[in-house]
């Protein structure tokens, strides 16, 4: 028996005091780790971290409540489908499995055994609700004679073999469950006999995670809400024993770091500060202290390392910049590979005096500029509870916020990295690249092999790839084998885009190394090749635009991209 436990974000450590006493103090945690941050001396036994001005005070009256998210247990059995007891049994089926023979009788034996307890009912119902497997298409009954209270049959398309096939269906088994109010569900595949051991491991993972990820809500800044009653999932047929049960283990650790990817996502800026993410950062490590250690500075620290890019960005805020890295070594072995995760952490993007204005400009969702540090930091947690051997891994993110203030950067300023690179900032809004320049430089001099960036960097990327799918940059064909094998297991989608040298050209300034932004053409492009300005040429990089898949429209909230697939 596997318990899933979707851990709640107990969150944000702020406290609202002025900025006329900051007390800067170096706390030493139980690893040893350094952080040094501004104490409050009133709330310092507290370790809360001062965030907001006093003028800040009044936004601060909103805070995230702490909801203890009910525990979910995973159990994989093998028992006949129709012995199970319980609220619902949900059927994962293709269009295939729907087939029926010369007397309309069901080919599939899991479909005929039900069917003939319910004396053809099934038959009956489903051609009633033209249920015919196809990929989201439910059909949830309640039929009398079962052990179990309904009976949900879930449509897989064709043929289910991929992992986002079976999340998909632990998302529309979570769906009903929360319909129906149930406390129990058992998952079973109507045929299941052809798949490999490997690809039965795969499917109760995948089903497993869709299932969590499909029953969280979060539901922390609303002032009523109702819990979702969930509590036992049985998976039928796909194997029992310690091996499935370490996947299932799996699923639940990368599960609950989406989760908290997705919180830290949906907080809204005037909570999630750059200190708020820097003490969550801090608190990952402090969690999983065995394995990560955290380094926060603070925006001295960063004038000290000449971080002219970073500081000009956040030069407007009242709220001050925090420079996050955290740094992953396994518990023991060897080191054989040494890899840097950035991600970009904007907690608010404004555009600065380029405001963003106009319909369509989605000012109100710049919260989610902090997604790709969610990811960056969602997969910090998640090596934290796997533990993966053989791997230093660092968590690189230079957050801040891009406001308006006498005390910003103005369009037209040269600015400086810390690779003594000058750039001209012939726009403010893209000021992601410019807290990711010194992110980079930073990151290369941790001695890495591999960088990853991940940032919601252009509106370009939306047109070009639509909503659900990160663009993905890089000069380097096996990082990319890498990454897109990942993200066949992850389930997540990404388009390779060209790094095409020739369009630099319009990045050139008058008078120093470089403008900010191009054209109004190929803009994701330009972006990432501003990027690579920043990058040793001795390290393999890739940098992924997830502006369009962080955010789900329709629902309203974080989706946690990227996560699943950094982890991977
Ligand atoms: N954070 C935005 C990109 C963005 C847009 C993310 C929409 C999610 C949804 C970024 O900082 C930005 O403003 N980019 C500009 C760049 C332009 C000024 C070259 C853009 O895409 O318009
Ligand atoms: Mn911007
Ligand atoms: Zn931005």
């Amino acid at each position: 028996m596997v318990a899933s436990t979707v851990a709640p974000l107990s969150f944000l450590l702020i406290s609202y005091v002025s900025h006329s006493f900051p007390l800067t103090s170096l706390l030493r945690s139980s690893s040893g780790l350094r952080f040094s941050f501004p104490v409050s001396p009133l709330y310092s036994r507290n370790t809360k971290y001062m965030a907001h001005t006093v003028a800040g005070a009044t936004l601060g009256l909103t805070q995230p409540v702490n909801i203890e998210h009910p525990k979910i247990s995973f159990a994989a059995k093998e028992i006949d489908a129709v012995e199970w007891k319980g609220d619902i049994l949900a059927v994962g089926v293709t269009e295939k499995d729907m087939t029926k023979d010369e007397k309309s009788k069901f080919q599939n034996s899991v479909l005929k055994k039900l069917d003939g307890l319910l004396g053809g009912l099934l038959a009956e119902v489903l051609s009633e609700e033209d249920f015919t497997g196809k990929a989201g298409q439910t059909a949830v009954l309640r039929l009398p004679g079962l052990g179990s209270k309904r009976v949900g049959l879930i449509g897989l398309g064709l043929a289910a073999s991929s992992p986002a096939a079976f999340r998909g269906l632990g998302e529309a088994v979570a769906a009903a469950a929360k319909t129906a109010q149930a406390n129990s569900v058992a998952i079973v595949l109507a045929s299941s006999e052809g798949l490999s051991n490997e690809s039965k491991l795969s499917a109760a993972s995948s089903i497993a995670s869709g299932t969590v990820l499909g029953i969280h809500e979060d539901n922390r800044y609303k002032s009523e809400s109702k819990k979702p009653q969930l509590k036992s999932v049985d998976i039928l047929g796909l194997g029992t024993g310690p091996e499935l049960e370490k996947k299932l283990k799996y699923a639940e650790d990368i599960s609950s770091a989406i989760i908290f990817g997705r919180e830290l996502v949906n907080s809204p800026a005037n909570v999630l500060t750059p200190a708020a993410l820097a003490a969550e950062s801090s608190k990952i490590a402090s969690l999983y202290s065995d394995v990560l250690s955290a380094n926060i500075l603070t925006a001295e620290q960063c004038k000290e390392l000449k971080m002219g890019s970073y500081l000009g960005v956040a030069a407007a805020s009242a709220n001050p910049p925090y420079f996050i890295h955290l740094c992953y070594k396994p518990p023991s072995g060897p080191i054989k590979a040494k890899l840097a995760l950035v991600g970009k952490g904007l907690t608010f993007d404004s555009g600065g005096y380029n405001i963003k204005t106009g319909s369509g400009c989605s000012i109100e969702l710049m919260k989610t500029d902090m997604g790709g540090s969610a990811a960056v930091l969602g997969a910090a947690k998640a090596l934290g509870q796997i533990k993966p051997p053989g791997v230093e891994v660092h968590f690189i993110v230079a957050s801040c916020e891009n406001m308006i203030s006498g005390t910003g950067m103005r369009p037209g300023d040269i600015i400086t990295a810390s690779n003594g690179k000058t750039i001209e900032v012939n726009n403010t809004d893209a000021e992601g690249r410019l807290t990711l320049a010194d992110a980079l430089v930073y990151a290369c001099n941790q001695g890495v092999e591999k960088i990853v960036d991940l940032a919601t960097l252009t509106g370009a990327c939306i047109v070009a790839l639509g909503p659900s799918i990160a663009g993905v940059f890089t000069p380097s064909d096996d990082l990319a084998k890498e990454v897109f094998e990942a993200s066949e297991v992850s389930g997540e989608k990404f388009w390779r885009m060209p790094l095409e040298e020739s369009y630099w050209e319009s990045m050139k300034s008058g008078v120093a190394d470089m403008v900010n932004t191009g054209g109004g053409q190929g803009g994701a492009i330009t972006a990432a090749l501003f990027l690579k300005q920043f990058v040793d040429e001795k390290v393999q990089w890739m940098h992924i635009d997830l502006a369009g898949p962080v955010w789900n429209d329709k629902k309203r909230v974080a989706t946690g991209f990227g996560v699943s697939t950094l982890v991977e």
